[in-house]
């Protein structure tokens, strides 16, 4: 059984309507997508801005719905589970996303933030745990136990994309959809986070899907990639490989625009 299944996704969003009287104009973003992860795997998925990679995120989290196909996870199809089935299911997939100021929310501490999820998902837990559980959390993406007491603010860019991390795997997800994880990071940081999220799949076993538009990051991270273009894969394959002679104009179109030292 693979992890992550996902297959014949449709998605269409309603443009805004010209004629009051006309049903209102669609259109399609993602075209009928196939892919799978594994236990453990790492898919990278790569286009340029437009491609439909962020609709794709969104839809395999189960935070939008597909006018078409599954998305299965564990075995299990999404959109067919009841609401609190959906719930436990979530558990298992957990998001990070480009910008860690906007997704930590600046009121709180990084105590409850990195303790959310157990508190939406694992209601039952009790105050103790969760504090534990959040210490053990901030210490495996490296940073000190003082910084649960701090907020947002107080920190860089780099250190709030690893708090973002410690949210997202506080649950023990199998999966983490990670969409621009980097892209708003100095190179430098950049490294450094990549190597974490490297350590972390290691040392947990974790599955990543990871979106970005930068190539050379997507080398660094998986194992395999999907080229999305126009909302379809048009190549998919082990990374170094399709990297090295990609077999599609549009991948290879991508490649030749990737900067010489990233290569
Ligand atoms: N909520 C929405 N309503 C209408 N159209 C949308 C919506 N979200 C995305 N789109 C359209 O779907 C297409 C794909 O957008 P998406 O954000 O998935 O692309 P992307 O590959 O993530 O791009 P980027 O690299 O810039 O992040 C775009 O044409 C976008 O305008
Ligand atoms: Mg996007």
């Amino acid at each position: 059984m693979r992890l992550l299944e996902v297959a014949g996704l449709v998605r269409d969003y309603a443009l805004p309507r010209s004629n009051p009287f006309a049903g209102a104009p669609r259109v399609r973003v993602l075209h009928g997508i196939d892919l799978s992860i594994p236990v453990g795997g790492s898919l990278g998925i790569v286009g340029e801005s437009g491609s439909g990679k962020s609709t794709l995120a969104r839809t395999v989290l189960a935070l939008e719905r597909p006018q078409g196909g599954t998305v299965r996870l564990r075995g299990e199809d999404l959109f067919g589970l009841s609401r609190s089935k959906l719930r436990e299911a979530r558990r298992h997939m957990q998001a990070v996303f480009q910008d860690p100021y906007g997704s930590l929310d600046p009121r709180h501490t990084v105590l409850r933030i990195v303790a959310e999820p157990i508190a939406a998902l694992e209601p039952e837990t009790t105050k103790v745990e969760r504090r534990e559980r959040v210490a053990a959390m901030l210490e495996a993406v490296g940073l000190p136990a003082a910084a649960a007491q701090k907020y947002p603010h107080e920190f860089s860019g780099g250190q709030r994309q690893r708090i973002a991390i410690a949210r997202a795997l506080v649950t023990h997800p199998a999966l983490i959809v990670a969409d621009e994880p980097v892209s708003a990071l100095d190179v430098s940081v950049q490294a450094q986070v990549l190597n974490l999220m490297l350590d972390l799949r290691e040392r947990l076993g974790l599955a990543w899907l990871f979106i970005s538009h930068d190539l050379g990051v997507v080398r660094v991270v998986t194992e395999r990639v999907a080229v999305l273009q126009h909302g379809r894969v048009v190549e998919e394959g082990p990374t170094a490989e399709v990297l090295s002679a990609p077999r599609h104009p549009y991948t290879q179109a991508l490649v030749a625009a990737m900067p010489r030292v990233r290569r």
